[in-house]
């Protein structure tokens, strides 16, 4: 059971959490003495909706971590005891580390322009592994990139949702089947290239978060520049059309008869 436990805390969940060392995710030392069976069970299944019922421990955590989502893991009861299992042997917390201040949370990530338009490139072709390109599963919105699959998540804004940490631990070991099942063992990123890939994400949610409030302008303008000419238009048929009465050339052809 342990050992199962074990094995599916390896593939699921240290792509975000460490023991003993806070992560993307927190430190689960002792989280099975933290909170009960049952909480932690819906969390793992589906954090989100815990955090939006209101739960005040859930809610605080969110809030903690910069509000990370952690992805859904829909897992059978029984994987769920092996994992609580695995977390339960590592005990509680000791009283000196829980006594000593939080590890500072991890610089930030310097990007180049350089590597922006190394993971623009990357985001597009095959990875030195040999992995399939990220385009045909996601979308992003950004010059110079092509349509992306709908497969999963547009990755716009990936950044601004779970920072550029929380890139690097999803692509370091990716947490959802299909991208585990495209980038493991001879496939795998190399740190480079995650390196490249995060710089070029993080480009992109701050590029389009300017482009699209822009765009937003330029439309209204557009739109009301439109509404101008068609007032104009309106306004020029009207003029010509009530100079004259509309009967006139009939009251004339008339007059000329009589
Ligand atoms: C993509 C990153 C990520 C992955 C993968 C992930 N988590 Fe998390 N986890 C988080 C974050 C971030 C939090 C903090 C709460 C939040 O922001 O939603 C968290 C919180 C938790 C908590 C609550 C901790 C506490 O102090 O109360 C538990 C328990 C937990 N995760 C277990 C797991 C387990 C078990 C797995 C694997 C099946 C897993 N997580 C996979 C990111 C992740
Ligand atoms: C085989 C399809 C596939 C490929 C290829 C793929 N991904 Fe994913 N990716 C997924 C799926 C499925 C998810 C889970 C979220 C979802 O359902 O959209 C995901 C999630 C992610 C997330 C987390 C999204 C979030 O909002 O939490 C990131 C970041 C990501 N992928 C980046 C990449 C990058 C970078 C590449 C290229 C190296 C890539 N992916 C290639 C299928 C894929």
């Amino acid at each position: 059971m342990a050992q199962d436990g074990a094995a599916i805390f390896k593939q699921n969940c240290t792509a975000c959490h460490m023991i003993g060392k806070r992560l993307v995710g927190p430190d689960l030392t002792g989280v099975t003495e933290k909170q009960s069976d049952e909480w932690l069970r819906k969390f793992i299944r589906s954090s989100q909706s815990v955090i939006k019922s209101g739960d005040p421990a859930a809610v605080a955590l969110f809030e903690e971590f910069n509000k990370t989502p952690m992805p859904d893991f829909p897992l059978t009861d029984a994987e769920l005891t092996a994992v609580l299992g695995y977390l339960g042997g590592f005990g509680k917390p000791a009283a000196s580390a829980s006594a000593a201040p939080p590890p500072p949370p991890p610089a930030p990530m310097v990007f180049t322009e350089a590597d922006v338009e190394q993971g623009r490139a990357l985001f597009q072709h095959r990875t030195s592994g040999g992995g399939p390109t990220c385009v045909s599963c996601h979308h992003v919105t950004d010059k110079g990139v092509v349509d992306g699959g709908l497969l999963a998540k547009d990755l716009t804004h990936v950044a601004g949702r779970i920072g550029d940490q929380g890139i690097v631990g999803i692509l370091g070991a990716p947490p959802f089947p299909a991208m585990a099942a495209a980038y493991n063992g001879p496939t795998a990123l190399s740190e480079k290239e995650i390196h490249a890939l995060t710089a070029f994400l993080v480009h992109a949610d701050k590029n389009t978060a300017t482009a699209e409030a822009g765009g937003m302008d330029a439309m209204l303008l557009w739109g009301f520049v439109g509404l101008l000419v068609i007032l104009l238009g309106v306004a020029l048929v009207w003029a010509r059309r009530l100079r004259k009465s509309v009967r006139h050339d009939i009251d004339a052809r008339q007059l000329r008869t009589i």
